[in-house]
């Protein structure tokens, strides 16, 4: 099949949004070069802030906040009309410098998290559509990760978090988000039934996000595309809407290189159909282009995960989910 219909009108006529991650210094990295932003723009329908809303770099000092990347990349979906996901209003990593040589009580943490959640969503109440309100909460063994939050709060930092997130932004999705529960192990079940406590404790939570890595020689196994619709159904039944939220597709070196484009670019077919086919509507890959993909020069594994190759072209990947929604409209 071949379309003259960009990715972005293909998914606008399904209903289907398909976004892209973007790092804060692809949009100043390439301040003269439009080619990253008419990308996007072109192809996606959502765009996530892929670093600039973690704590780290949005909080250089304790009272300072630095919103310059973060409303960059939001005014851009804004202004194009995109989806906005907000990624991430407390996580463990990429916390500050100052955050970890500051020696708090729990009182003390749980304010300051408060005052967090609320600056930062209370500022984007009208332009973030979803957020990532806690992201990985869940350690690989499925017991709760012990995180500076979880020690000073318990596990009800989570309903406080999803609380202070509905308090100043009531029109944003709010989502959990996490790796590794696309299939079948401990570490989805673990998720599965924390957010069953949160539902029945009435925590205003929307969704799940599933982040959908797939590094296979770095960490797991690729997960298989029924495994990943099973517990996408299996979330949907719960109440919950999910999302595939950070795809990237990547192979090691033990692996059969030579049709490693066409392998991605069923894969990443197989998934988006597993998700349209349980009733998820989005689909993000964790950047736009290889040369921006987080996994360069990191890990065991081939840094060409993407839609798009190091020169904006579009490769086997981008053709194949294309063709799917196109098949589907
Ligand atoms: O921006 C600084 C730069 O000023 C500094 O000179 C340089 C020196 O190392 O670091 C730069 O920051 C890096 C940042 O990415 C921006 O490129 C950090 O070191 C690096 O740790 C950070 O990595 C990010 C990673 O999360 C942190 O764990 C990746 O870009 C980001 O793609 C990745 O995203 C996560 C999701 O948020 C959650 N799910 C998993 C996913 C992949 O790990």
């Amino acid at each position: 099949m071949s379309s003259e219909k960009t990715l972005r009108e293909l998914a606008d006529e399904n209903g289907v949004t398909i976004g892209a991650g973007i790092p804060a210094r692809s949009f100043r990295q390439y301040p003269d070069d439009p080619t990253l932003a008419q990308t996007l723009k072109r192809e996606f329908n959502a765009v996530t802030t892929a670093n600039a809303l973690k704590m780290g770099p949005l909080r250089p000092a304790r009272k300072v906040y630095d919103f310059d990347d973060a409303d960059a990349i939001v005014n851009f979906g804004v202004k194009n009309g995109m989806t906005v996901r907000g990624h991430t209003l407390l996580w463990h990593k990429q916390t500050p410098e100052w955050f970890l040589a500051w020696d708090y009580t729990d009182d003390q943490l749980e304010t300051f998290v408060r005052d967090h959640i609320h600056t930062v969503a209370g500022r984007y109440h009208d332009k973030v559509d979803v957020w990532d309100v806690v992201n990985e909460a869940v350690a690989d063994d499925g017991s709760m990760r012990e995180t500076v939050w979880y020690e000073a709060m318990g596990e009800a930092y989570l309903d406080k978090a999803f609380e202070w997130a509905n308090d100043v932004a009531p029109n944003a999705a709010l989502y959990y988000n996490d790796y590794e529960i696309a299939s079948d192990n401990d570490k989805a079940d673990a998720v599965y039934d924390l957010l069953e406590r949160l539902l029945d404790r009435g925590v205003p939570i929307d969704g799940v996000g599933i982040q959908m890595h797939s590094l296979p020689s770095y960490q797991h196994s690729r997960e298989d595309p029924e495994a990943v619709g099973a517990n996408i159904r299996r979330f949907k039944d719960l109440g919950l809407d999910v999302q595939v939220t950070e795809m990237d597709v990547a192979y090691g070196p033990d692996e059969e290189f030579d049709d490693r484009l066409d392998h991605q670019a069923q894969y990443y077919r197989d998934v988006l159909e597993a998700c349209l086919d349980n009733g998820c509507n989005t689909l993000i890959t964790w950047g736009v282009h290889d040369a921006g993909s987080w996994l360069q020069n990191r890990y065991e594994v081939t840094a060409d995960p993407l839609l798009f190759d190091e020169n904006f072209n579009p490769k086997p990947a981008y053709y194949a989910i294309r063709d799917l929604l196109e098949s589907r409209s």
